[in-house]
């Protein structure tokens, strides 16, 4: 599997980095996770813009340039054994010779990328939906920051793995928030709803792609606060992220989502949706320019 390691192509099993560096200490540092289609990385305009906001977030320089990062990007999506794949990139704050918090000053920051095939839900989750858990949403205040501080998001994910389910969706104050790796929309009376961008949740490349799907097929959408008891009650709910794509939730704390015949199945909006998401990155795979 080819990764890149500051500046250099190389086998993943031959990538090393120090004990010390800042990621392991502090997880000082920030991530994102690109879909690659057919070898054509999907979005990455958005990404990359995504990416700077965090290293801005953390105040870190970007360690490459826009053209240096798609460079890095197709390389690997062209180097790759597989077409479909998920493009990881990672910098952190580099490794300086102790352990000390504040900024170390002439630090060169580690940056490190890796493809992986893509591996989306399977087709019975597809067909059937996944079950999901609500748990409290602990993390910090710059969630819309993508910092590999991960430890609230591996708890309530290995929380849902622990009840059989798919995903953990985060309540903070009595509100969605959002999954514990992907965005939430819920369907209320053929209404399509999802949270406002804020520093509470992170700005999903997929979430944006289905607000522009909705408006683009004039499908009715608002952009708001949902609370608690109106995620219980939705008729529909579905997580978007990059491999997930639009995957509905058909089940939430073991009670059915959804009223009369449609409880427990992925809605017909979720259904609709998928498709209006299959055809837009089939579209991008014949045509697509990034
Ligand atoms: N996760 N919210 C959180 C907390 C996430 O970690 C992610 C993505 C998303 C969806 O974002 P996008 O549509 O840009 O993938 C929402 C990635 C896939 C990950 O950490 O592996």
């Amino acid at each position: 599997m080819t990764a890149y390691l500051n500046g250099q192509f190389l086998p993943l099993s031959e990538a090393r980095i120090s004990p010390l560096d800042r990621g392991l200490f502090y997880s000082d540092g920030v991530y994102e996770v690109i879909p690659v289609y057919s070898r054509r990385p999907f979005r990455v305009d958005e990404h990359l813009r995504r990416l700077q906001n965090s290293l801005d977030g953390i105040r870190l320089a970007s360690p490459l340039s826009g053209s240096e990062w798609r460079a890095v990007i197709r390389h690997l999506a062209d180097e790759a054994e597989w077409d479909d794949q998920v493009i990881y990139l990672q910098i952190t704050r580099g490794a300086d010779n102790k352990r000390d918090a504040c900024f170390p000053p002439g630090v060169t920051p580690t940056v490190f990328a890796f493809t992986a095939p893509l591996v989306g839900p399977s087709a019975e989750q597809r067909r059937t939906g996944v079950a999901a858990i609500t748990v409290p949403d602990i993390r910090w205040g710059r969630c819309d920051l993508k910092t590999l501080s991960l430890l609230p998001n591996v708890l309530a994910r290995q929380a849902a793995a622990d009840a059989g389910c798919a995903e953990a969706i985060l309540l903070r104050d009595g509100f969605l928030s959002e999954g514990s790796s992907t965005n939430v929309f819920v369907v209320r009376n053929g209404v399509i709803l999802t949270p406002p961008k804020s520093q509470l949740i992170l700005p999903g490349i997929t979430s944006d792609v289905v607000q522009e799907l909705a408006v683009a097929h004039r499908a009715p959408l608002n952009v708001r606060a949902i609370d608690e008891a109106e995620l219980r009650t939705a008729d529909e709910i579905w997580l978007t992220s990059s491999g997930k794509e639009v995957l509905g939730v058909v089940t939430l704390d073991g009670q059915p989502v959804g009223h009369g015949e449609q409880a427990g199945k992925p809605g017909p909006v979720t259904r609709q949706m998928h498709a209006w998401f299959c055809a837009f990155r089939d579209e991008f795979m014949r045509h697509g320019h990034d």
